[in-house]
């Protein structure tokens, strides 16, 4: 039994995601957790949500609310979908907390003693019509490197490059779209991340099994142009951890507070802390998953996120913590996704276009959508999300393969024998091929599962479900049952027993329906199948189960032509 540590990318306290959103992190995150504490691992899963800087600032006054308030209810609402979605975070923490706070000052502190944070007293934009500083988000405009129009001041969703505000083209204030601009002086204080590029770089190395996309990705910022930049760890707002406290190192940096991503991957480490408070736990209890110092070097860490974080994760947090000197647990694998597309475009907030996750639950089950955007996931590549993709992954694997069979087996059990499990005859070489075959499929699956290689570990599930509704095709038990009830009957217990199995592992993927099997089964206590032979009779002849309801239900054509109309945006 191994430790596994497990994060998510922290959502933007902003605004509900979107289904790309979901599938980039959260959703893979959560398969990966389910699968690995099935696998009788000791997981510790966490996500929260990153409540700083200007997205939420933004919303907020959009939201004509205080910031903190505007935050405490956003955070239910993610909180209450991400529940809808099944996602079994051991904590969804806040990075507005306590812990946080401090966290990230004592952070600085210790960066400031390694000598790797300095004052700089820099240009910054000031808005005359808006009376402050525009950091960030509060500025668009053209982006320097690809031309993109409507780049950030942090950053360029279209090339991912890292800006800073005065880089921009043609700026103008997101508050109020004023180009009434002008630069004036402020100080801040900057992480010296240049001084440790080779320190990151000969990390980076050490990587050989991360994700070609992941190691790309660090790489170019890493020697492109002037390499690795020094970058300001702190903004001219209100809202975040504030740079002057007691016992700051610095002064004369009132009203400041330090930049989002400064802090927010600091949450992983802090809502685990937050974790441990939630239950009563002691320090000793979170520190053993996060300090080398006390026993995290046993601990494998994994970081889910969609290719945008990438820099922010392999670069600017490591530069953090190792930076700090102190006995931080770096991360172990990075896995990063590319972008889902919505109907061969981008999903857009703005012009209505795609499904949210809110939407999305209102719509159909949440097993639906887990099974969609896990069997593709961009993992290799962008993928792209389609109405009729989404209905034929409902209709074809969930409702005809998976929900077809367990009805089939149960509805014509109940007929014959009763709702238990019949005795009589004996398994022979249909089920051996049928035991062989999902042996070699689960071992395959098990693999990609370890390497997180999910769109190809739901391929083999898919194939072993396939498996069995072939074997219940071909062995017909309803055609052998006028001649010879008795092999009739073990062709039923043997379909019988594939039901728990399937339940158990399908549940990273479709937690629902299979918690539905297990109940209907009445075998509830099943464990991961150390060996098929004796999983295959653990429900013996007189064992009871109950029929169960319907677990998938088919999607309609007219229903999928009226949400291709309601979701094509403006
Ligand atoms: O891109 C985003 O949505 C960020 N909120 C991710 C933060 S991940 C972590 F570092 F906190
Ligand atoms: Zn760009």
């Amino acid at each position: 039994m191994s430790r596994i540590l497990i994060t998510s990318a922290l959502p933007y306290i902003n605004g509900i995601k979107h289904l790309g959103n979901l599938v980039g992190s959260q959703l893979p995150s959560d398969a990966y957790a389910r699968y690995m504490r099935a696998r009788g691992h000791e997981v510790m899963y966490i996500c929260a949500t990153d409540e700083h800087g200007t997205p939420a600032e933004l919303a907020a006054a959009k939201a004509g609310k205080p910031v903190a308030e505007f935050c405490a209810d956003m955070w239910q609402v993610q909180k209450d979908i991400a529940d809808g979605f099944r996602l079994s975070f051991d904590h969804f923490g806040r990075s507005s907390s306590d812990r946080n706070h401090k966290l990230t000052q004592h952070l600085a502190v210790k960066l400031w003693e390694a000598g790797l944070i300095e004052e700089i007293t820099e240009s910054q934009v000031y808005s005359n019509a808006d009376g402050r500083f525009l950091p960030d988000r509060y500025i668009e405009g053209t982006c320097p490197n690809c031309g993109f129009e409507n780049a950030r001041g942090d950053q360029c969703e279209n090339c991912t490059k890292q800006l800073d505000p005065t880089d921009l083209i043609n700026p103008r204030s997101a508050v109020s779209g004023s180009t009434d601009l002008e630069v004036r002086d402020t100080k801040h204080l900057y992480l010296r991340q240049s001084k440790m590029r080779d320190q990151l770089d000969a990390w980076i190395d050490t990587k050989k099994d991360w994700p070609i996309l992941t190691t790309s990705i660090a790489k170019k910022w890493l020697h492109d142009g002037d390499g690795l930049q020094d970058r300001g760890i702190t903004r001219d707002l209100n809202w975040g951890v504030p740079v002057q406290f007691d016992g700051a190192p610095w002064s004369g940096m009132d009203g400041k507070v330090f930049y989002v991503w400064f802090d927010a991957p600091i949450e992983y480490i802090a809502a685990t802390a937050e974790w441990a408070d939630a239950h009563g736990k002691s320090d000793a209890d979170w520190e053993r998953w996060w300090r080398t110092d006390a026993g995290a070097d046993d601990v494998h860490y994994v970081q889910f996120m969609g290719k945008d974080n990438v820099p922010f994760h392999t670069l600017s947090f490591p530069a953090t913590i190792m930076g700090s000197g102190e006995d931080w647990k770096l991360v172990d694998f990075i896995k990063s996704y590319n972008w889902l597309n919505y109907e061969g475009g981008k999903f857009s907030t703005s012009q209505g276009r795609g499904v949210f996750m809110d939407q999305a639950l209102e719509i159909m089950p949440s097993d639906y959508w887990r099974w969609w955007l896990l069997s593709n996931a961009p993992e290799s590549n962008d993928s792209d999300f389609t109405w009729e993709s989404f209905q034929a992954g409902v209709n074809k694997d969930l409702a005809d393969v998976l929900g077809n069979f367990v009805s089939r087996v149960t509805k014509f059990c109940r007929s014959k024998w009763g709702e238990e499990v019949p005795a009589g005859g004996e398994y022979g070489a249909a089920e051996d091929a049928v035991i062989a075959e999902i042996g070699k499929r689960l071992t395959a699956y098990q693999t990609h599962m370890e390497s997180i290689e999910i769109r190809k570990a739901t391929a083999e599930l898919r194939a072993i479900w396939v498996a069995g509704n072939e074997y219940l095709q071909a062995a017909a038990p309803w055609s052998v049952y006028k001649e010879d009830p008795e092999a009739a009957a073990a062709i039923v217990r043997f379909a019988l027993n594939l039901i728990p199995l399937y339940a158990v592992l399908s549940e990273p993927f479709i937690p629902d329906a299979a918690a539905a099997m297990l109940t209907a089964m009445n075998a509830e206590g099943t464990k991961w199948p150390d060996d098929l032979p004796n999983a295959m009779a653990a429900l013996a002849p007189g064992h009871a189960f109950t029929t169960p309801d319907v677990l998938f239900t088919k999607i309609a054509d007219e229903t999928r032509e009226a949400l291709e109309a309601r979701f094509a945006g403006e």
